[in-house]
């Protein structure tokens, strides 16, 4: 598909010194930076990326600075949650997110989040972006298990993960927080040696 990876200083098993910047056949995924806020501000405002994630509710314009400025960036100094802005590459449109976050005391692993911009949805363009999240989890980072975890009946998402080659693991009872609220979450997983063909790409699996 194309993809390719811009890096520097790369040492093992940790990201490369700044910030990664992918490319897909239609997307590039980058930092998220300054110029960002608004179209970020303005994406989460949908009231699916409400239901099934973390952001905050209501989500103000400093909630967005805070994803760029705090989150995002902190995510990338210290190599634990590297985090993307995904754009268009014709239009330059912002049209999701992705992120990888390392599980604490579980070396090797991290889980992968996403969400898509509504007006930008049934494209393929979470599955194609995730693809190079994962591949570069598994390949660039050396992560040995990589997990997905929603919230039970997230079918859209559950349909991204299974394109991407996760394999569901089952549910988790009472897992995961959400503002307070704890909520039963599916599991599954792509591991580095899931990865179909030698050259190391994120192809589902079959
Ligand atoms: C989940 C989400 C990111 C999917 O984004 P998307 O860009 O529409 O996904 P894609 O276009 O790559 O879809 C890939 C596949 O998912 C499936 N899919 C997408 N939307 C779906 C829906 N509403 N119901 C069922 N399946 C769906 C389709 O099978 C599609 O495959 P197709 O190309 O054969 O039709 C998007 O719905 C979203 O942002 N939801 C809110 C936030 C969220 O749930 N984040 C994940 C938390 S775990």
């Amino acid at each position: 598909m194309g993809e390719t990876t811009e890096q520097q200083d790369q040492k093992p098993g940790r990201p490369a010194a700044g910030p990664v910047t992918l490319t897909t056949e239609r997307l590039v995924l980058r930092a998220p930076q300054e110029s960002d806020v608004d179209a970020i501000h303005q994406a989460c405002q949908d009231e699916e990326i409400q239901r099934w994630t973390v952001v905050p509710v209501p989500y103000r314009r400093e909630d967005a600075e805070f994803f760029v400025h705090d989150l995002a960036a902190n995510g990338w100094r210290t190599g634990d949650a590297p985090v993307w802005c995904v754009f268009e590459r014709e239009s330059g449109a912002l049209v999701g997110a992705q992120g990888l976050t390392r599980n604490p005391g579980r070396t090797g692993t991290a889980e992968i989040g996403w969400w898509a911009t509504k007006e930008h949805r049934g494209r393929g363009y979470t599955v194609e972006a995730a693809r190079a999240v994962a591949r570069y989890g598994l390949t660039e980072l050396g992560l040995r298990r990589l997990e997905w975890v929603a919230y039970v009946g997230n079918e859209p998402s559950r349909a991204v993960a299974g394109k991407v080659g996760f394999r569901m693991e089952g549910t988790l009872r009472s897992y995961a927080e959400q503002r307070g609220r704890f909520h039963d979450a599916w599991i599954g997983a792509l591991l580095a040696t899931d990865l179909a063909g030698a050259d190391g790409r994120t192809e589902p699996a079959g």
